[in-house]
């Protein structure tokens, strides 16, 4: 696994809301790099941007109508090395986000596979005969849609309708127009996937963020296909771009791992608990949950099973979900990001929360965004029209800017001590301090799931650290049940302290990071 990884910090851009550099209203490539320093003061060391290739943009970019050129609106392919090669001149790494699964309904390849005539396209999609059960589901397929092919037949689509599925094939073949997941034709696919994924390795990024990657292979029920599948995709690269990382968007780090994933997000949905966290009613809300239980459990198997071979990365929020901001106050978050930027895995900060910028209520749907859409609005930078993120007419943007009077802004939060963003900063340098929270050192609960405080320690050959935090509205106490003691107080949010070597006092919303001896 690339070295840069045990103790790298991920910001997600999402390009068209970062900054825009030619007032068109919409963020570009050469906005992104103008805020690279930006993101490196703010202790982040790697970035993971969202598609930026042309698109129709019916799904925010994950509708590929061209794997090989950037969107115009972004900037060309040589706007985006230049931008790779200033993120590496910044000591940063780049990661693309990859749409593996499916293209838009508009590239011409699936053009090319409507064809009535048989071409090299034809099986490059998952295209079903008008005959059989209509209402029959297939695993990891969403729908089948129809009427604007020569082809009598129907595609196989995965989320939206506009977005049909590429073929890698089925697992088990059970009708005639399935295809093996080692058929040549399933091949054709990986082999066209490591082809698009060298193009942009041979440019410079440094790896992808794959999308839907735990879904390729269809009626896959174990995903023992989907991860072969994304083994020989990993010995390609490890053969030819040793250097370059993946991580997935599996949810599933059991599989992703062992699909040959470096790392692998807690996502929204699926098992892992994740919101019980940070939002709906979360663990750091005053008013939330008291019971991490679940969560806990759920992390620890997958931590003890996967800690020699790969990361599970916590993001702060994507541009999939609600922001964190919805549910927690200002406050709650220092506490939020104070757990995310000392747990194991690479932490992901999506942009803006560093600041808490709110999820915008209301808004109407912009390219596919729908219930995300309020997630999704421009960066928040200063003062001036559209907080500094362009300097089109305000009508023009791609979406709004928040217009609420006392929305944070990074001018004003650099201005004052006692921010969310500085506190941020803090953590991100203080992770960067302390090998013990590299993304790869040990870690373990210190307390069972119910109550507070929640307790866990981290720890590598240099040194041993005990994080505690106390959400909730009334002073907790802990006890220190090991032979070890509690020694220099290395962090302490609202006076939280130690007493007598073996005791904790973390007073309501407050937490500490110690050394243990
Ligand atoms: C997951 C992406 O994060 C999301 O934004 C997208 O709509 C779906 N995959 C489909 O590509």
């Amino acid at each position: 696994m690339s070295k840069w990884l045990d103790h790298a910090i991920f910001y997600e851009v999402y390009p068209q809301s970062f900054m825009d550099s030619n007032a068109d209203g919409i963020g570009d490539f050469k906005g992104i790099q103008s805020k690279l320093s930006y993101i490196k003061e703010l202790g982040c060391n790697a970035i993971w941007m969202n598609p930026c290739f042309d698109s129709s943009f019916y799904d925010g970019g994950y509708d590929v109508r061209d794997y090989y050129t950037t969107a115009a609106r972004y900037g060309t392919n040589e706007d985006l090395r230049e931008l790779i090669e200033a993120v590496h001149a910044h000591g940063m790494h780049i990661l693309l986000d990859l749409v593996a699964g499916h293209t838009s309904i508009e590239h011409p390849w699936f053009a090319a596979s409507c064809k009535d005539a048989k071409n090299e396209y034809s099986d490059r999609y998952i295209w079903r005969n008008f005959g059989g059960p209509r209402n029959q589901s297939y695993e990891n397929i969403a729908g089948f849609i129809s009427g604007f092919s020569e082809r009598p037949a129907m595609a196989a689509y995965n989320c939206f309708t506009s977005q049909p599925c590429l073929n890698y094939g089925f697992a088990k073949v059970t009708e005639p127009w399935q295809f093996s997941a080692d058929s040549k034709e399933a091949e054709a696919t990986r082999l066209m996937l490591q082809d698009i994924m060298s193009f942009w390795l041979d440019l410079g990024c440094d790896g992808f963020r794959v999308d839907m990657a735990g879904s390729l292979v269809k009626e896959d029920y174990d995903h023992k296909c989907t991860i072969r599948l994304w083994q020989k995709i990993r010995a390609f690269l490890d053969e030819r771009y040793p250097d370059s990382v993946l991580i997935s968007e599996w949810g599933n780090p059991l599989e992703a791992l062992e699909a040959g994933f470096h790392m692998d997000f807690l996502l929204h949905f699926g098992p892992s608990h994740y919101m019980d966290l940070f939002r709906e009613n979360p663990y750091f809300s005053a008013n939330g949950t008291d019971d991490l239980t679940e969560f806990m459990e759920y992390y620890t198997n997958c931590y003890e099973k996967t800690k020699d071979h790969g990361l599970m990365c916590i993001p702060s929020g994507n541009h999939d979900m609600v922001r964190m901001r919805d549910t927690l106050s200002l406050e709650e978050m220092k506490l939020a990001f104070a757990f995310l930027l000392t747990m194991p895995g690479c932490p992901f900060i999506y942009y803006g929360d560093e600041i808490g910028m709110q999820y915008m209520h209301g808004l109407v749907s912009k390219e596919g965004a729908y219930e995300r859409t309020g997630s999704r609005t421009p960066m928040q930078w200063d003062h001036r029209v559209n907080a500094g993120f362009s300097a089109a007419a305000p009508s023009k943007l791609y979406l709004p800017v928040d217009r609420s009077e006392d929305r944070p802004c990074v001018l004003c939060q650099n201005e004052d001590d006692n921010s969310l963003l500085k506190h941020v900063q803090l953590l991100t340098h203080f992770r960067g301090e302390h090998s013990a929270l590299n993304s790869n050192a040990s870690f373990r609960f210190l307390m069972d799931g119910k109550g507070y405080p929640l307790v866990y320690e981290r720890w590598n050959e240099e040194e041993d650290l005990l994080v505690a935090f106390n959400p909730s509205k009334e002073a907790v106490q802990f006890q220190l049940d090991s032979e070890k003691i509690l020694e220099n107080v290395l962090l302490s949010h609202m006076d939280a302290s130690v007493e007598n070597e073996k005791e904790i006092h973390l007073p309501a919303g407050s937490y500490l990071v110690c050394q243990l001896h």
